[in-house]
């Protein structure tokens, strides 16, 4: 007998108050905070979809293990068990800690970039995209045909189009190729997963022109739970040996572990290749710490090693999806438009759909982000215009593809009554659709700028 109820296959042994703030308080901290949530203080949050990243609740397991942690400055147990843990789920042998995934990005993609070189990626996420311009090559993207599609229910929309990456290669020059990315899921995409099918193609053409093929795996294990259930071929095959498989596939992989590590800190770069990894460390040991460390405490190791293990646990993955899917399916049959099949990590709303009367440039995606605050104190994240739109020669805005607004779930932290609450806060959402209000940016940084930018309303 299957319950419909999603039960948390978790018992809560400790917990943190929520303040329950009024719509007149939250005016004014929205205000304060110029309607960029994240210059809001987390105080004053009700619910946090801000992100999923670095959010997640550890289990009693790692608590014990933060007691553990060897804090050596060279060969701690707590790395031996991080190193083991690391290069028995990726098989690479070179495993280079971080102190959270952007810094493995930083050292791996200024090695390999710089002028003249180019990047491939089914969809660069935004700080792997800043590290690969910021030191002067290109990030290209080519998400598969299918993810244009919002109706199709075609599960694997985090793909990369292969036929477009082989044309790249031939068009840049494989020496040109700084290296390609699969983000796994893929998150600026949707939080779409990529199938098996799909990396081994990937993998297969790298191969033949002997480039660098990189997995981006922060979600390797949420994206190991769709391969099992909707791509053929899986269904007894373990999460953990997907993702095995996965890996196999590839040249190297750089993780954040505040995701699928479930830990509040960390990161690595893992990498098959000696030369590589030799180069790599030297630029870790210069910018991050020893390469037994890399800028994490013996305890940050020792938690992630465990969240490693506990991640795959068929228990927890179905809550994690099945839960996420909730969320995405009720509010979508409310009317709210959604990326659709619903992805791992996230619900991503089209605020340009849900908003037709804002045009682009007055960010329908900060503006629904505003409303849910204001309504019901839930934090989310605008992927849109604000994350990714540019500027061409006369400051005209060039918008991003979608308008989206990204309902992060952190692992392990929300019950099934807060996701009803956000669920209910939809209804509001879209009883006051029509006067919500744009806005246009008043400050902001030329790099990633939705973390600082200012904004005001348009009246
Ligand atoms: N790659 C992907 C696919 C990510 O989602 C992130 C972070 C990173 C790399 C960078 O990792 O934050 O540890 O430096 N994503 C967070 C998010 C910030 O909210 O999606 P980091």
């Amino acid at each position: 007998m299957e319950f419909k109820t999603i039960i948390e296959p978790f018992r809560i042994k400790s917990v943190e108050p929520i303040h329950m703030s009024t719509e007149d308080e939250r005016i004014a901290y929205m205000e304060e905070a110029f309607y960029n949530p994240f210059l809001l203080k987390s105080k004053h949050v009700i619910i946090d979809l801000l992100t999923d990243s670095g959010t997640s609740a550890m289990s009693d397991r790692q608590w014990a293990g933060i007691m553990r942690g060897d804090e050596s400055y060279a060969g701690a147990a707590s790395w031996e068990r991080l190193e083991h843990e690391v290069n028995d789920l990726t098989g690479y042998p070179y495993i280079l800690p971080t102190h959270q995934g952007r810094a493995a990005e930083r050292i791996l993609y200024s090695y390999l970039g710089g002028k003249g070189k180019v990047f491939i990626s089914n969809t660069h996420f935004d700080t792997t995209r800043a590290n690969i311009e910021f030191n002067g090559a290109e990030a290209i993207d080519i998400p598969c045909k299918e993810a244009k599609d919002t109706a199709s229910s075609f599960h694997f929309k985090g793909n990369m189009d292969v036929d477009a990456l082989e044309d790249l290669i031939k068009k840049y020059g494989r020496e040109h190729i700084g290296a390609v990315i699969l983000t796994v899921t893929n998150n600026s995409g949707g939080g779409q997963p990529v199938s098996m099918q799909n990396a081994e193609q990937v993998s297969a053409v790298c191969k033949r022109y002997n480039v660098l093929f990189i997995l981006d795996c922060c979600r390797i294990a949420e994206n190991a739970y769709y391969i099992h259930h909707y791509e053929g071929g899986y269904s007894t095959t373990s999460y953990r040996k997907i993702a095995q498989q996965m890996f196999a596939l590839a040249d190297g992989a750089v993780m954040s572990a505040k995701k699928d590590a479930l830990v509040n800190m960390g990161g690595f770069l893992a990498i098959k290749d000696e030369q590589l990894a030799e180069a790599c460390t030297s630029l870790l040991i210069i910018t991050e710490g020893f390469s037994t460390y890399g800028g994490l405490s013996g305890r940050d190791m020792e938690a992630m090693a465990i969240g490693l293990q506990e991640v795959f646990e068929p228990d927890y993955l179905n809550y994690r999806i099945k839960s996420t899917q909730y969320l995405g399916e009720h509010i979508r049959a409310k009317g709210i438009p959604v990326i659709y099949p619903i992805g791992g990590h996230a619900v991503y709303v089209n605020a340009g759909l849900l908003y037709p009367h804002i045009p682009t440039h007055e960010f329908p995606g900060q503006a629904l982000v505003c409303e849910l605050y204001k309504k019901g104190g839930i934090r989310a994240v605008e992927i849109g215009s604000v994350m990714f739109g540019k500027y061409d020669d006369n400051h005209k805005l060039i918008p991003a593809p979608v308008e989206l607004v990204r309902l992060a779930i952190p692992r392990r932290v929300y019950t099934q009554s807060h996701i009803d609450y956000v669920v209910e806060v939809f209804d509001e959402i879209i009883k006051t659709a029509k006067t919500a209000k744009g806005l246009r940016i008043i400050k902001e940084p030329k790099f990633l700028r939705h973390f600082t930018a200012h904004f005001e309303p348009i009246k």
